[in-house]
């Protein structure tokens, strides 16, 4: 049985084995050349190192990752935006310092901002308006019979305050840290602007 399938290729067997023959040298070659190849790849790596290292120096690397574009500002020609926020923020404190004035005034010294800004800080709650029955500043009806009294009688209801006809009137104003001459000076105040 496989003698007669190898039978045929016998009788051709000249060509045939210069066919194999062909074959494996062609092969053979072509694998020789492939291995010649794989080794020049191989040893070309290494061959070719040094520039393959120029290629990652920081420089390099650095310039083929860059962006495509960059921007840059000339800071000579920008508005300086920092002193923007500064002189906001110097405008949004003022008026903290301007209540730490009363609290100094708290504290019993006599205050700096005088008979009006103890007046603004401690009485026109009540006198601005007239709350509570307080003779409202500006007044003169309401302050003539008062003032009739004389400064000293003024002096003492708002130092020591009083239970008075139309309501209370609370020892300074209800600000007990206030100093004496402060109270005197803001009566001096009202009285001015019932004149
Ligand atoms: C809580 C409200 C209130 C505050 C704050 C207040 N007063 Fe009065 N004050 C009154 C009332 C009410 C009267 C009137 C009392 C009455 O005569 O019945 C009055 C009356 C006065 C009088 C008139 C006294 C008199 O003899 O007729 C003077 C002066 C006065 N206050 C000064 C001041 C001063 C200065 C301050 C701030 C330091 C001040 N008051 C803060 C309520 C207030």
């Amino acid at each position: 049985m496989s003698q007669s399938h190898h039978d045929p290729s016998d009788e051709s067997g000249g060509t045939n084995r210069l066919k194999m023959a062909i074959a494996v040298t062609v092969g053979a070659f072509a694998l020789i050349i492939g291995v010649f190849m794989l080794a020049y790849f191989a040893v070309g790596s290494h061959t070719v190192g040094k520039s393959v290292d120029s290629a990652n120096t920081p420089e390099a690397i650095a310039k083929r990752i860059a962006p495509v574009s960059t921007l840059e500002v000339d800071e000579s020609k920008k508005p300086a935006p920092a002193l923007i926020p500064v002189a906001a923020t110097s405008k949004s404190v003022a008026p903290i310092v301007a209540v730490a004035i009363p609290a100094a005034a708290v504290a019993g010294a006599p205050s700096a901002a005088g008979g009006e800004g103890v007046y603004k800080n401690a009485c026109v709650a009540c006198h601005g308006a007239g709350i509570a029955g307080a003779p409202k500043s500006g007044d003169k009806a309401a302050w003539s019979a008062r003032i009739a009294q004389g400064k000293a009688m003024l002096y003492d209801h708002a130092i020591r305050g009083y239970q008075g006809k139309a309501g209370v009137m609370p020892a300074k104003g209800g600000n007990a840290a206030l100093a004496d001459a402060d109270v005197k000076s803001a009566v001096d105040y009202m009285v001015s602007l019932a004149k």
